[in-house]
């Protein structure tokens, strides 16, 4: 089966294992944990910030990058597709008791002039703005990128309202990746960013928030209240240890298996692509008007190839370490035979 639902699908390679086995190990509630103080120790390093925590979970780190920029009762701006907001289960409202307020964007790209509107005056009656949060790449646009530019042109407007910035960067490294801009260029902007190591660069699990020393100490106190102190975390955070030093380079060939697969279906009749959305790993596409989403995702499974629908004729693929080009190519002869024996 070629599994193009996510790139959270992949699955430990050989070599990972063995770095698994070979962590040292130690108990990480009492910072014990070789492996995860190195980890910790390399993401800060690596996106210029002062300390790292590492976490189960990108939901998790999202969730702790809310709390530790913010007071109950504040209010947070945030794109109306940010997965924050739109995946994370209310969970702003129930751990830090914040109000989110959306805002909709081109590609991810929430308009200045639209945050500048919803920052709020220093009123009594209304909530504080305290926090923004952007997303880069951004999952539910595609996988586009969001510009160093724009994100210096929100940082200055935000400076200027004392208003903290948190990044998801769950998929910064293919954002890196597609722009050459480094992790630690885009994280210069921001106070806390939430990085995965599960998703494109393929490890089994975990995510690393960083951000100064006052807000790592923090989050510390409430991953431990939330559930996600760790023990002998060690033979997780080698896999991740792993990851970063093995599985980021090569993302570009996830890029180019989507810009393949999109050109290859972007001439089926009936199939519209938005090209200016295939930038990194992701490929969205609307499908024919005969042929619903779910119909089409059904009979590509029974031919050997699964992804998800997103709407009622939209369809995402997502390419990552566990594909190859042979693969993609494939998916797509799989995909245009679908289309063109329903019609
Ligand atoms: C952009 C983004 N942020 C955060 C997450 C959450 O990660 P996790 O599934 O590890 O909680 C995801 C998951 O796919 C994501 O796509």
């Amino acid at each position: 089966m070629i599994d193009l639902r996510s790139d959270t699908v992949t699955k430990p390679s050989p070599d990972m294992m063995q770095a698994i086995m070979n962590a040292k190990v130690g108990d990480d509630v009492y910072a014990e944990d070789p492996d995860v103080n190195t980890l910790q120790c390399y993401v800060a390093e690596l996106l210029g910030k002062d300390d790292a925590i590492y976490v189960p979970s990108g939901s998790m780190s999202n969730q702790l990058g809310v709390k530790v920029n913010t007071n109950p009762g504040d209010e947070v701006i945030l794109e109306q597709d940010a997965h924050i907001f739109y995946f994370e289960t209310a969970a702003p409202a129930i751990i830090s008791n914040v109000q989110c307020r959306t805002i909709h964007s081109t590609y991810g790209q929430m308009p200045l002039d639209a945050i500048e509107q919803a920052i709020r005056p220093n009123v009594y009656y209304f909530p504080k703005t305290t926090l923004l949060c952007l997303e880069n790449t951004h999952n539910r646009h595609g996988g586009t990128i969001i510009s160093l530019d724009y994100i210096k042109q929100v940082r200055q407007l935000t400076q200027q309202h004392n208003i903290r910035m948190h990044l998801d960067g769950a998929r910064l490294w293919n954002a890196s990746i597609a722009t050459g801009i480094t992790v630690k260029e885009y994280a210069n902007y921001f106070d806390t960013i939430s990085v995965c190591l599960s998703k494109g660069l393929g490890a089994p699990v975990g995510s690393v928030l960083v951000g100064d020393k006052q807000s790592i100490t923090k989050a510390k106190r409430w991953r431990k209240i939330l559930g996600g102190g760790m023990r002998q975390a060690g033979i997780l955070a080698a896999a991740g240890l792993y990851a970063l030093t093995h599985n980021i380079e090569r993302l570009v060939e996830d890029h180019n298996n989507a810009k393949f697969f999109a050109n290859a279906i972007s001439n089926i009749s009936g199939v519209n692509v938005d090209m200016n959305t295939v930038q990194t790993n992701m490929v969205a596409f609307e499908t024919p008007d005969y042929l619903p989403a779910a119909t089409l995702v059904s009979k590509c499974k029974d031919a050997g190839v699964l992804f998800n629908s997103i709407a009622q004729n939209k369809i995402r693929i997502v390419f990552h370490l566990d594909v190859s080009s042979e693969d993609a190519v494939k998916a797509s002869e799989v995909v245009r035979d679908a289309i063109l024996n329903s019609k």
